[in-house]
């Protein structure tokens, strides 16, 4: 569930019309609502049994400052994978004890970073990363919170560029190996063993997959404690999809995977984290464009709005699915190929996309431009990057400005032999 939603004919987010925003701000630019990802935070919480685990928001979905303020009020903590991704996640007030640190490449002064400020865990991807953070931890004297991240070798289902759990992938140590690995992290140094960490793919739409490897890390587990490790927390990861289309079947709900995982971890016995973030957030926001000028083809019609790939990237990264709605609907329909201005045929939203009339001058969104979009935005074709707007009931504010055309051109440095001061002569 959403609040973007249709009064007097115009599309609004929560209480505020999209077009207002559009007009003080200029477009493109990300619309995100607050109460929608209060919303989810709380049924996610009520969906996986309440206070009791920590829902750590997977941080890359959406690292906006404030995005990351909202969810820390509604007490989340963060998942993080960079030493970037850590400080802002403290910058928000989410407590150390709170961050899980993820992240196949961590880096000796990333470890250092967080291990002086604090954590709740780091999640290691192999013996190798182990014996690195053993080395940091000993120099530092704090012992390292670690669990390891078990490859569990569980097809997920989704689009291949954003599926980690088969073993062919950079993701987690082997299953096989899981008991070596623990075994050779418990002979080092300076690191308090505490958990188990999983995390299959991104935007799974079926829950066996999810089940058939949290079954996997049950049973090892057991095998852990059975060779003495004390395995006190269980990362089960993000992962759950969320509807893009609204012809396609509903993605299982929070409720049946707090089901699924309830049933699964019953006898677990330890503190159960969960890392989503697309769920949390994606739904929340929409990219705000308009329509620089419909432009006839040789079948349908190539609606040019004034976003591209280089503000949303993923459909020309993944062929995503994003649903693209004219803010102000007239009830007439057209079939068009929705196209950025950028200069590449990958600049494309959509292809023989059946969707409400629109005309030039008129406002589009985006739909579901909450989570992996304007965190993906980059420059290209020298464009700024997207602003962003966070609307709370009437109140509304920019989170983050549009970037400023001259920094961005600013940001470029010549060298001497270039520059036509007199050092360079
Ligand atoms: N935990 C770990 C270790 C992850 O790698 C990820 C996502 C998450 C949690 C959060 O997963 P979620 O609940 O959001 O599915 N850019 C892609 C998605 C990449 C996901 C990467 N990892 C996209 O736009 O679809």
């Amino acid at each position: 569930m959403d609040h973007f939603n249709l009064r007097d004919g115009a599309l609004h987010c929560e209480d505020v019309p999209l077009a207002a925003i559009a007009e003080a701000v200029g477009t493109p630019v990300y619309v995100y609502s607050a109460a929608t990802m209060r919303r989810h935070a709380q049924v996610f919480r009520g969906a996986v049994g309440g206070d009791g685990p920590l829902i750590a928001f997977a941080v890359k979905a959406n690292p906006n400052a404030a995005v990351l303020a909202t969810l820390a009020a509604e007490g989340l903590g963060a998942d993080v994978v960079s030493i970037g991704e850590y400080r802002r996640a403290m910058a928000a007030g989410i407590l150390p004890e709170r961050i899980v640190f993820s992240g196949v490449g961590k880096t000796a002064s990333e470890m250092a970073y967080a291990l002086q400020r604090g954590l709740c865990q780091f999640n290691l991807e192999s013996v190798v990363e182990a014996e690195m953070m053993s080395k940091v931890a000993t120099s530092l004297g704090i012992d390292a919170p670690v669990a390891f991240r078990i490859n569990p070798d569980v097809v997920a289902g989704s689009h291949a560029k954003i599926s980690t759990g088969a073993a062919d992938t950079k993701f987690g140590v082997p299953i096989d190996d899981a008991l070596a690995a623990y075994a050779a992290a418990r002979a080092l140094p300076g690191l308090a063993i505490q958990g188990i960490a999983v995390h299959i793919g991104s935007q799974l739409t079926d829950l066996g997959p999810l089940e058939h490897a949290f079954g996997k890390v049950g049973a090892l587990i057991g095998g852990l404690r059975a060779a003495g490790h004390d395995i006190r927390v269980a990362d089960l990861g993000g992962g759950l999809g969320v509807p893009y289309d609204r012809d396609m079947p509903l993605p299982p709900s929070p409720g049946e995977y707090g089901e699924m995982v309830k049933r699964i971890t019953a006898d677990w016995n330890v503190r159960l984290i969960f890392e989503p973030g697309r769920l949390i957030v994606a739904n929340a926001g929409v990219l705000l464009s308009e329509v620089v000028r419909v432009k006839p083809g040789v079948g349908d019609p190539f609606v040019v709005v004034d976003a591209a790939m280089n503000d949303l990237m993923r459909p020309s990264l993944y062929d995503a699915f994003h649903a693209i709605d004219p803010v102000v609907p007239t009830g007439e329909q057209m079939v068009a190929n929705v196209v950025g201005p950028v200069c590449e045929t990958g600049d494309t939203f959509a292809t023989g996309r059946k969707m409400g009339a629109v005309a030039a001058g008129d406002l589009v969104v985006f739909r579901t431009a909450g989570a992996y979009a304007a965190t993906m935005a980059s420059t290209y074709n020298s464009r700024p990057l997207t602003p962003e707007v966070m609307v709370s009931g009437d109140r509304w504010a920019v989170i983050r400005e549009r970037q400023n055309i001259s920094k961005l051109i600013e940001a470029d440095k010549l060298p001497p032999w270039l520059d036509g001061s007199a050092a360079a002569q």
